[in-house]
């Protein structure tokens, strides 16, 4: 249990702006900073961040919260492991509450959290026996030598050796006291029926650990040391259920600040490529390890930058599969450009060979743009076969189809058509053509992604029929958290004056006419105002932050972070909040029109009612009493305004 000294000091540490844009790249907008939500896809920017406030909101989703909370969804962790991760960040030393865990708390240990647990100890078990056993140091170590590994780089890599024994860290592990059925989850150990004390996955390898984005190990990658066996050369973790591999890109952790520094991302086949770059100085560097890139990976590397360049073995003949990697990058909106090595390079050897410097010009100045690279491929492929050569052409066109921007697609087109002498025209026709094609094979991503968009779409006329009774109690709440505790001067029935605080003020008007709050949420929170008022505090803004339910913080971050749109709130005629002097008046006008609109809500039903009740009469005289009671407050509101 973390103490709550320590949560406190948590909270006044960290910055949300900070630990987001490790995920996000910010831009300021005015007071706020504003960014491509991670958890959508999406052209233009709808995730704010308030340094301010300290919240953050992504209007795609309608999430939103704390530093914390971001942490939470962005990484998976608990509340407890976002709070650690933080206060790792910031260098804060956690206290704990010394206590017994309670049942509840000891089953809450998820079978994630395990899993989690187990790839550290693995980790550390690998890592310790590369560097302090004799076998280690004799095989696997020297193996790394062999590659020109420096210590530092395979201290940075975290890599690691499993040693022959067949079950020498299941045995640790078990002794350790973790159970086979987690051991067996993980994929770092397989029990099978002649061999009960269990064999290791990766045995007699080297072990690459495979982190997430912010540096938690996932699984691993392990590779043979002798090259002339007839067994697969990597052996990978099986996905678990922390281990997904088309959400993961190895490298990523610790290349993610090169990545946005340089605003470039560079995409190599294998693990030694990126380790070999690192190595070299070039830090930008992520590697989809051995399986074709997925949309998901795509994503990852567009949480830090736009620009890609996907870096080739001169041999390899497997680049023509790479053209759907190429389209894929396209249709997410990357711009991108592809590199050659010469023949018998990777990046790995190739960057053993050269100086720095050589090695970050020749990506510079030899990368291709995507029609360049695909045309000296399959132009030398289609040689003179005039039937070949037009096949060529109508699939290099195919890409500019995934083009997502339409200038962009125009230049690109251009650029087809001098590079082959052909008129734009019918380039243009053969584009039309594709496109349509492309629109029958619409992708399940695709198809995901335009679910998505309307909702953004969906968003005003959700509003223009929602009764506008929500909304004013919406504007109530909001009201309450960003102003709660300012002091209002009022005057009672006898003309006295009197001060008041905006939450008193607000609560005693609800609870005056006994208004039934509308939405669960707006319940919740007025609950908890009202709880404090019974303790003499006055509970707004960040006191909500530190409550961990989910829907109460995307509700006050909404409240407390304005939208883009408020014209939604000017369709009602209510005038967005603006700090300062208007408040008093815009809290009574708040409070009339809420009161004339929930009237009318009570008309409805009765009216309602009115169809199948046998005292009518009854229903009839509140109708007209409530009826004068709504042309008042019609008044009064038409008075203020
Ligand atoms: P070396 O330089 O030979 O150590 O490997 P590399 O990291 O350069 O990899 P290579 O270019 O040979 O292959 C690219 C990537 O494909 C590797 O990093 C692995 O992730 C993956 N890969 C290669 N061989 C295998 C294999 O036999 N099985 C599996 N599952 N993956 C493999
Ligand atoms: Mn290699």
């Amino acid at each position: 249990m973390i103490s709550k000294a320590t949560i406190d000091k948590i909270f006044s540490t960290i910055r949300v702006e900070e630990i987001i844009g490790e995920y996000v790249q910010l831009k300021r907008a005015g007071s706020n900073f504003k960014g491509l939500s991670p958890f959508h896809e999406e052209k233009s920017p709808s995730f704010v961040v308030s340094p301010s406030k300290q919240i953050w909101k992504d209007f795609s989703s309608g999430k939103g919260g704390t530093a914390i909370s971001f942490l939470m969804e962005i990484e998976n962790f608990t509340y407890p492991e976002a709070l650690r991760h933080a206060a790792k960040k910031y260098g804060i030393e956690i206290e704990e509450d010394i206590r017994e865990l309670t049942e509840d708390e000891k089953q809450s240990q998820t079978d994630k959290e395990l899993l989690f647990k187990i790839h550290e100890v693995a980790n550390t078990f690998f890592q310790e026996q590369l560097f302090d056993t004799e076998e280690g140091r004799s095989i696997g170590y020297s193996y790394f030598k062999e590659r020109e590994l420096r210590d530092e780089i395979i201290k940075k890599f975290q890599l690691g050796y499993s040693p022959e024994q067949k079950n020498a860290f299941t045995e640790s592990a078990l002794n350790k006291g973790y159970s086979k059925e987690i051991l067996e989850k993980s994929g770092l150990s397989i029990f099978p029926e002649n061999s009960p004390n269990g064999i290791d996955r990766f045995r007699e390898r080297v072990i690459f650990p495979i982190h997430s984005f912010s540096g938690r190990v996932l699984g691993f990658g392990a590779r043979i040391l002798k090259n002339n066996i007839k067994t697969a050369k990597y052996l990978n973790s099986p996905e678990t259920e922390i281990y997904h591999k088309s959400n993961v890109l190895y490298g990523l952790n610790q290349s993610k600040q090169a990545i946005s520094k340089n605003n470039l991302c560079l995409l190599v086949e294998g693990y030694m490529d990126v380790i070999a770059l690192h190595q070299s100085g070039i830090e930008n560097v992520v590697s989809s390890s051995g399986t074709a890139l997925t949309v998901e990976q795509i994503k990852l590397i567009k949480r830090l930058t736009e620009n890609v360049t996907i870096l080739f073995d001169g041999d390899k003949a497997g680049i023509k599969a790479s053209f759907r990697s190429i389209d894929m990058l396209l249709s997410e909106s990357m711009n991108i450009r592809v590199l050659l090595f010469p023949d018998g390079d990777d990046p790995d050897s190739f960057a053993r060979k050269h100086p720095q410097d050589y090695v970050e010009n020749f990506i510079k100045n030899e990368a291709k743009d995507f029609i360049d690279f695909k045309a000296e491929i399959l132009l030398k492929e289609a040689g003179d076969d005039p039937i070949k050569k037009a096949e060529s052409i109508r699939d290099i066109v195919k890409s500019v189809g995934f083009v997502q921007n339409a200038l962009k697609q125009e230049i690109y087109l251009k650029e087809v058509s001098n590079k082959f002498k052909l008129s734009e025209q019918s380039l243009f026709n053969e584009l039309n053509v594709q496109k349509q094609l492309q629109k029958q094979h619409v992708s399940p991503q695709q198809r995901q992604e335009t679910q998505v968009k309307p909702r953004l779409e969906k968003v005003t006329e959700v509003f223009e029929t929602i009764n506008s009774l929500l909304m004013l109690e919406d504007k109530l709440v909001d009201l309450m958290l960003n102003y709660g505790d300012r002091v209002l001067d009022r005057k009672d029935d006898e003309n006295k004056p009197y001060q008041i605080t905006v939450i008193e003020e607000i609560i005693n008007h609800l609870d005056e006419d006994e208004c039934e709050i509308q939405s669960e949420i707006n319940k919740k929170i007025i609950s908890e105002i009202k709880e404090g008022i019974a303790e003499n505090k006055l509970r707004f803004g960040n006191f909500f932050m530190t409550l961990m339910d989910e829907d109460i913080q995307g509700k006050i971050a909404d409240a407390l972070i304005e939208p883009y749109e408020l014209s939604n709130w000017e369709k009602y005629s209510i005038t967005p909040i603006k700090p300062g002097s208007k408040l008093s008046e815009q809290i009574s006008e708040t409070l009339f029109k809420y009161k004339r609109d929930y009237v009318l809500k009570i008309v409805e039903d009765l009216k309602k009612e009115l169809v199948s009740a046998e005292n009518k009469d009854e229903i009839y005289m509140k109708l007209v009493k409530l009826s004068q009671l709504k042309n008042k407050l019609s008044e009064v509101t038409h008075r203020i305004l």
